[in-house]
């Protein structure tokens, strides 16, 4: 479908409405300003022009009530650009309570995505309409950057951290999706499609496509593989780590006298540079992992750590909570996209 502007994307998200609105508005601020400023100075130049060699012009003396209203009035008008690209900025940087889940790894030259309940895509991704999507993203290599034209939405995607991005597509359809970071011979090339779907569509393909082990259960081999279970036992076994039940997004109490939230940075540093933030009771004894996972490893760890959560999560450091083993890790990996 065409819209009534030239080069302008489809609108298929719950954002794209509200950044389109926003940039109405600073173009239209600019075209009006443009437009009055060099249409009074052509003005001018004509009205005052000079019209005699020895013409001395009247003296002006100053005005403090224009001054004023020439300044006033100009920070009025930026203050109303900076409020309302807040409000959109803030939105579409604050993911809304419990999304599904998406993780992106971006690597030269190619997006691998995979859903919770374990589908992998490569350079297409299958969304359904009306839900609210969150995308962890990460890269292998160098910087790239997730660009959903149709969704209003542009997130760069970074070595050694993870970046987060959501949207909720409005309209069925298939978008574009672009690298929109220069990041080496073939970044033109690394482009992609949005598929959205509506709901029960969605629901066979995700059906028709489940022969794949979920992110949860592949983290909780690793986590086996690894031998992590030696130390952070699921009831305190080892005892040399700190259980990770119920450590997802509670507080933690360093050495250093700081206490930081359990989110996904400070997950996967804690695995790739377990000295960075010592876990308060804890000694610096845990190797690192860097070079040993793969960022596609490290988000499936990620998974699984979030699958055990318990009941009540306690904010402090490790208690006797009930480790959920397999069977529970799987039950509440997958809820999350229904
Ligand atoms: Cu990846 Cu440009």
């Amino acid at each position: 479908m065409q819209t009534w502007m030239p080069f302008l994307p489809e609108r298929a998200s719950s954002l794209s409405g509200k950044v389109d609105a926003l940039y109405f508005y600073l173009s239209g601020v600019t075209i009006f300003f443009t437009l009055l400023i060099s249409g009074t100075l052509i003005f001018f130049v004509i009205k005052y022009r000079r019209r005699s060699p020895y013409e001395i012009p009247r003296p002006i003396a100053g005005s403090h009530k224009l001054e004023t209203l020439w300044s006033v009035i100009p920070l009025l008008i930026a203050m109303s650009m900076f409020v309302w690209g807040a409000q959109v900025y803030f939105e579409q940087a604050r993911p809304p309570e419990s999304p599904s889940e998406i993780f992106v790894v971006g690597k030269q030259w190619m997006w691998k995505l995979q859903h919770t309940t374990g589908q992998r895509e490569i350079n297409e991704l299958h969304v359904p309409v009306g839900r609210k999507i969150k995308l962890i993203m990460t890269s292998e290599d160098t910087i790239h950057s997730f660009f959903i034209p149709a969704f209003r939405i542009k997130t760069d995607v970074l070595p050694g951290r993870y970046t987060t991005q959501w949207f909720e597509a409005t309209k069925p359809g298939t978008y574009h999706l672009f690298c929109a970071e220069y990041c080496g011979m073939n970044h033109s090339g690394m482009i992609g499609s949005i598929v959205v779907m509506v709901p029960s569509e969605f629901d066979d393909w995700l059906s028709g496509n489940s022969s794949q082990q979920s992110p949860a259960i592949a983290g909780q081999q690793i986590y086996q593989s690894l031998g992590c279970v030696s130390c952070h036992g699921a009831n305190g076994e080892g005892g040399r780590g700190p259980t990770l039940a119920g450590l997802f997004g509670g507080q933690v109490f360093l050495t250093s006298g700081e206490t930081v939230k359990a989110d996904e940075a400070y997950i996967r540093e804690s695995i790739v540079n377990p000295q960075a933030k010592l876990v308060s009771g804890f000694g610096p004894i845990m190797p690192t992992f860097q070079g040993q996972v793969t960022e596609e490893q490290l988000l499936q760890i990620l998974a699984f750590i979030k699958s055990l959560q318990v009941a009540n999560p306690q904010p402090a450091t490790p208690a006797t909570g009930p480790m959920a083993p397999a069977p529970s890790a799987a039950a509440t990996a997958r809820p999350n996209l229904r």
